[in-house]
């Protein structure tokens, strides 16, 4: 039994972990988000009530849980906040104490979601960000310009550093962006002093927090955003987001260290989505993807964007497999594919006559790439009532028998239906 647990997605995002989590949360006394920001989506159906969250952890719907935003992600302080409102609004959230943020967070600015959105604008919507301000704010942590959390708590220093900011903010909005309207000192000083007096009881060390809930036996569940693909350094670069989303970084958006993790679950699609631009090798673009987006309500929770859709890739996964660690694998999804007679998986590229089956590294290298597809028969009966592998038809049991051979990586869970109890949890690393 596994007493620390990372779960993250294996593709391009929105694999469905917010699900999956909220399933490992039940078992759980700790959950932690270590990387990203509002540009992540995780919706959940609770008592056919739906919830989408964007930065707190999905954990936050089970009483007496502790929830953490930790010192990887980058926090947009209205947003918590409105998500905090919304929450206790609907009856949850009822002790504060239940969720913690880093003092060494970043915060993010107006400016870093003007810059965002300008870039965006410039490049005609190449990498298709969220607009949230999450890659400009990571920038600004990185050139040591970022203010964090805890200068929300002192005053004189947080007023210093947002000068300089826009001082720097401005002249590029401006001169770089062609922005007409300059930033304001004295109003976003004073909306962000109120924000850091409504989020003071939730600040603290949260790597200390997190490390004494460890030796005392607690367990704790680490919850990735993104997916593996959208890694800034082993996903698609550039069309990724700016944080590590691997496993890895569990550890230093945290403040733990890599010792302490005991199992690492990847959540993967019974097919394969991706919002935004960037190369994508089993996308499909007929009626098959259409009803793989519609049957599948593929928008994103973020954005509303429709999500481009295609078969499972087992040269992904195969990727996150090795790059995450991965100890075994969430499948979501499943019952989106009933219906179908014929279902294709990609085992591998062909480029100019080659095989391949490692992921390329340059992206003009994957989008090169043809698909080698082996077929399988699909199955028509609705299975979004399954409790147990055994229940589902002979040719989904096949299906995920392949996955796991083409992965090498055991299935543990496989998700048939948006509702907690549509789950077959074959193995839960949190309990046996
Ligand atoms: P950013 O994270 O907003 O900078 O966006 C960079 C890329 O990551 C874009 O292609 C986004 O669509 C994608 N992205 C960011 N967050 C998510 C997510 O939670 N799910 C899926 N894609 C995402």
């Amino acid at each position: 039994m596994a007493q620390v647990i990372v779960v993250i997605g294996a593709q391009w995002g929105d694999e469905g972990k917010g699900k999956i989590i909220d399933l490992l949360a039940e078992y759980a006394d700790v959950i932690v988000r270590f990387q990203g920001g509002s540009n992540a989506g995780h919706t959940l159906v609770v008592n056919g009530e739906k919830f989408v969250f964007h930065l707190i952890p999905s954990g936050i719907l089970h009483q007496g849980k502790r929830c953490i935003i930790g010192n990887g992600v980058v926090v947009d302080p209205k947003e918590l906040l409105e998500e905090l409102a919304g929450i206790k609004k609907k009856g949850y959230l009822k002790d504060d104490s239940q969720f913690l943020l880093s003092e060494e967070a970043h915060l993010i600015f107006p400016y870093h979601k003007i810059i965002d959105q300008g870039r965006e604008r410039i490049n005609s919507g190449k990498i298709g960000t969220t607009g949230k301000g999450i890659g400009p704010a990571y920038e600004d942590r990185a050139s040591r310009d970022g203010i964090r959390v805890i200068d929300l708590v002192e005053e004189e220093v947080f007023r210093r550093k947002l000068e300089e900011n826009l001082a720097q903010k401005n002249y590029y909005l401006s001169h770089v962006l062609g922005e007409k309207n300059e930033l304001e000192l004295e109003p976003l000083y004073q909306e962000y002093m109120r924000y850091g007096e409504k989020l003071r009881k939730y600040i603290t060390n949260t790597s200390l927090f997190i490390s004494q809930q460890i030796q005392e036996g607690k367990k704790v569940l680490f919850e990735g955003a993104q997916g593996t693909l959208l890694d800034v350094d082993h996903g698609t670069y550039p069309y990724v987001t700016s944080s590590n989303t691997v496993a890895g970084n569990a550890c230093a958006g945290s403040g733990i260290g890599p010792t302490q993790i005991d199992e690492v679950v990847g959540v993967t699609k019974a097919y394969t989505t991706r919002v935004g631009g960037g190369p994508f090798p089993t996308e499909l673009h007929d009626e098959i993807g259409e009803m793989l987006r519609e049957k599948g309500g593929e928008y994103g929770a973020t954005t509303g964007r429709p999500r481009r859709c295609g078969w499972f890739d087992a040269v992904v996964v195969r990727h996150a497999v090795r790059v995450n660690g991965l100890g075994g694998l969430a499948i979501t999804k499943l019952d989106t594919l009933a219906g179908l007679k014929t279902l294709k998986v990609c085992t591998a590229y062909e480029v100019q006559g080659q095989e391949i089956t490692e992921f390329p590294a340059s992206v003009d290298a994957v989008a090169r790439c043809q698909p080698v597809y082996e077929e399988l028969e699909g199955w028509q009966e609705d299975i979004s009532g399954a409790q147990e592998i055994a229940q589902l038809p002979a040719a989904a049991q096949r299906y995920l028998n392949r996955l796991e051979e083409l992965t090498q990586t055991p299935i543990h869970i496989v998700s048939v239906g948006a509702q907690r109890d549509q789950t077959i949890i074959h193995h839960n690393p949190l309990v046996n």
